[in-house]
Parts: structure tokens; sequence; C-alpha cells
């Protein structure tokens, strides 16, 4: 269990798989000011258009375009890369496509962490195809270390080391994405505890 100075109660079953708490919820927010603000100057007067990639960005993106002062429109894509693993499978499969068309518009693609970079170049690869003005990504996380493509994010939260950490919409296991700060997954964590 974290024991860092957070003054919420850490009790909860969700909490158990928690080693280290990396960014705070306060710390999120603050993180995620700057680059909504960053976001709509650089695309003030521009067709923008946020693809968010589910499910682990939900939250990122839910955050992140509230702080963004400019017209946008959202839609959502997603992809299996981890299956119920750990470690990439390195195969990215398409599983919901978007509604929007992205012809001629400027795309930014939200992610919750860059890990290799195959699911984000796989997703670059495949809306280039559409022919939109710009893509841009961004991503909450970016575990620069393990990246074998040249996949590289425009805008980045936290860069972090070769952790596997979850919470902020990251899962273990399609668990745990709803824990309200990024920490450390326990390796010692037995799924039967819960
Ligand atoms: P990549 O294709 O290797 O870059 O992996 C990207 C995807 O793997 C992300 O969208 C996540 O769903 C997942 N992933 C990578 N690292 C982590 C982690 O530390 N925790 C949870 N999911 C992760
Ligand atoms: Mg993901």
């Amino acid at each position: 269990m974290a024991e860092m100075g957070i003054s919420k109660n850490l009790k909860g079953k969700i909490f158990e798989p928690v080693e280290l708490i990396l960014y705070t919820e306060e710390q999120i927010e603050q993180r995620i000011e700057e680059m909504g603000r960053q976001i709509s100057k650089d695309f003030a007067g521009k067709d923008l258009l946020v693809i968010c990639v589910l499910k682990g960005a939900l939250y990122f993106t839910a955050d992140l375009i509230r702080h963004i002062d400019i017209p946008l429109s959202l839609d959502f894509i997603a992809v299996t890369s981890y299956g119920n693993s750990t470690t990439t499978s390195g195969i990215a499969r398409l599983t919901k496509d978007l509604e929007e068309d992205v012809e001629g518009r400027h795309i930014i693609i939200t992610e919750d962490i860059l890990d290799t970079g195959l699911t984000m170049e796989y997703l670059v690869n495949l809306l280039k195809l559409r022919n939109p003005a710009d893509i841009k990504i961004c991503t909450m996380l970016d575990k620069t270390s393990r990246r074998i493509t040249k996949a590289a994010p425009d805008y980045v939260g936290f860069t972090i080391p070769e952790h596997f950490v979850v919470g902020y919409g990251l899962d273990h296991k399609h668990r745990f994405r709803h824990i309200p700060f990024i920490c450390t997954f326990r390796k010692d964590f037995d799924d039967e505890e819960i």
C-alpha cells in the first residue's frame, strides 16, 4: 500500500495493488491544465478533432478537453494491443472505428501511455490514409525507454521510467482504471486478493 502523504482514504479494495503513487490527482490536474492551454494556443482558428483512444485515454481526454477553450469535435477509436498481459504482443487491431470524417481536419490523438509505440504507429498510419490536414500525438504518459518505433508524441503529460502503472484510465487486466491517481502496480499482487 502506498505511504505517500495523501489525505485520501486508501483503504478500499481498488487500492490494494497500489505500490507507489507517481502522480497525485492534483499534479495530474495541474499538468493537464497546462497542456490544454498550449493546445488551445497551437490550434486556434483550426478545425480541431480530438480522437480519444479507448479505453485508457477516457479520463485524460475528458479532463484535457475541458481545459481547451477553442471549438473542437471529439471522437473515439479503439485498438487492442496488450490483451491480458503486461507485455505487448506487438500486434494492433482496430476494434472500434471513428464516426467523424477526418479529411482536411487537424487531428490530435489522445492516448493514455506510449510504450513501444506500436499502437500509435498503427493508428497514425491508418489515419494518414484518410487525408487529414495534420496529425498530432498527445499522451498522458511517455515510457520512452521501451520505444521501438519512430512514434514521437507532440504533447506529453509526464515521462515515466520503465514501470507498469495503473490508475487514471490505465488498467491491469481491464481493472483498476478508476484509481484516481497514477501509481506503480505491486509485482506481488495476487489477482485472487480482490
Ligand atoms: P504500445 O503499443 O506498446 O505503445 O502500448 C500502448 C498501450 O499499452 C497503451 O495504450 C496501454 O493500453 C498499454 N500499456 C503500456 N504500458 C502500460 C502500463 O504501464 N500500464 C497499463 N497499460 C500499459
Ligand atoms: Mg490503451
